[in-house]
């Protein structure tokens, strides 16, 4: 079972932003990159940085606690193929962006 839950408003977050978002317990990180939206977990796990402050070039976001660098498209870290980020599905209805989270 799982629900969209409404994270966020799509006009402010601008094409090549991010944001930190926090859902019940859980704290996403939203990026948009050239329009489209993704999410992922927003704890970098590394040391526990947060994803959704990391600067993005592309769908290159780098943590600002240590540079680790994640494709938000994927949550792929770009060194490490052992290491990925959760991935969240969303889309977009208005000016408003849903995110499935599993039950929480
Ligand atoms: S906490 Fe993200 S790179 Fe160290």
């Amino acid at each position: 079972m799982s629900d969209f839950v409404r994270v966020a408003r799509v006009s402010e977050i601008l094409p090549g932003t991010g944001k930190e978002v926090t859902v019940g317990d859980r704290v996403l990180a939203v990026y948009n990159v050239d329009g489209n939206f993704h999410v992922v977990d927003g704890i970098c796990p590394h040391a526990g940085g947060p994803l959704g402050e990391g600067g993005l070039h592309e769908n290159i976001v780098t943590c600002p606690w240590h540079g680790w660098q994640f494709d938000v498209t994927t949550g792929q870290h770009c060194l490490t193929p052992q290491i990925r980020q959760e991935c969240f599905v969303c889309r977009v209805e208005g000016d408003d962006l849903l995110v499935e989270l599993p039950e929480m």
